[in-house]
């Protein structure tokens, strides 16, 4: 009966090492770093203009079509400004004398440990909506045509900051955007940003298929 029970627990305590109950749990992490108190982690995006100006950080809930993984397990670990005047741009300008300054923007509050991260960073790659991938067509391209498109022709810049030609700052950095974003999310947003977020403040342009591959070439090409 006493050597029953004793290999019994011993099996017991075997299955238990077996079984991955150990390992982090990346949507439990969430939870307990409360990431859910700026970023809205489970869809739809807000419709209204004042839902807008309440928003704290970029939705996550769609963070497995959105970023490259690789991007994401070091950014949660030391985030660095995408955002150069923040989420919400209005949010943070200051009147100052008879010109408008950029004040104390926040910055994302993560700051996971490497095994951490990783296990958030799976939970995030399995938040997904409905995407069809393969949409980019990542090859050669003209980076002359491509800039000469976006910023002579689309004035990209007004509002984004290009790591070469600069620009605006109400909206993220272009720099390294190559490394962070998924190129069939990139094809994706540019063909409807409202898709994403229907109140983003960029506008939807009937794009031909060949400038929108041009597009996403050469964003995917700032690394
Ligand atoms: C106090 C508010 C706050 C908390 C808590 C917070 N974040 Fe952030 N997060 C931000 C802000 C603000 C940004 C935008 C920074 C920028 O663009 O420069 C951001 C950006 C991000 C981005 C990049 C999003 C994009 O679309 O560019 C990711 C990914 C992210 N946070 C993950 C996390 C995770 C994971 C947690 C929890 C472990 C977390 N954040 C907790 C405020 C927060
Ligand atoms: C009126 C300002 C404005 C203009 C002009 C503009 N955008 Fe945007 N763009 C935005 C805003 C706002 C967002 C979303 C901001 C966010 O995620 O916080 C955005 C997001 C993006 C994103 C996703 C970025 C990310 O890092 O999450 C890409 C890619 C992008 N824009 C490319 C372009 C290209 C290419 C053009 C020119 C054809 C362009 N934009 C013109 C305002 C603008």
């Amino acid at each position: 009966m006493m050597k029953r029970l004793v290999f019994m627990s011993g099996l017991l305590f075997a299955v238990m090492l077996a079984s991955p109950v150990f390992a982090a749990d990346g949507k439990a992490l969430v939870g307990s770093n409360k990431c859910g108190s700026c970023h809205q982690m489970s869809g739809p995006a807000v419709t209204t203009i004042a839902e807008i100006m309440k928003r704290k950080a970029p939705d996550l809930f769609y963070s497995g079509n959105k970023f490259n993984k690789e991007w994401l397990v070091g950014y949660i670990q030391a985030p660095t400004t995408i955002r150069p005047a923040g989420t919400v741009y209005l949010n943070n300008i200051k009147v100052e004398g008879d010109t408008d300054v950029v004040a104390n923007v926040p910055k994302c509050a993560s700051k996971l440990s490497a095994g951490d991260a990783g296990a958030v960073a799976d939970y995030l790659m399995t938040l997904k909506e409905d995407m069809p991938t393969g949409t980019a067509k990542i090859g050669k391209f003209k980076k002359a045509k491509a800039k000469s498109f976006m910023f002579k022709g689309e004035a990209c810049n007004a509002c984004h900051v290009d790591p070469r030609k600069g620009g605006g700052i109400s909206c993220p950095t272009f720099e390294g955007i190559g490394t962070r974003l998924n190129p069939d999310w990139l094809y994706s947003f540019l063909k409807n940003p409202q898709h994403w977020d229907p109140k983003v403040w960029m506008a939807k342009r009937d794009f031909e298929e060949k400038d929108l591959q041009l597009m996403v070439n050469y964003l995917s090409s700032l690394k």
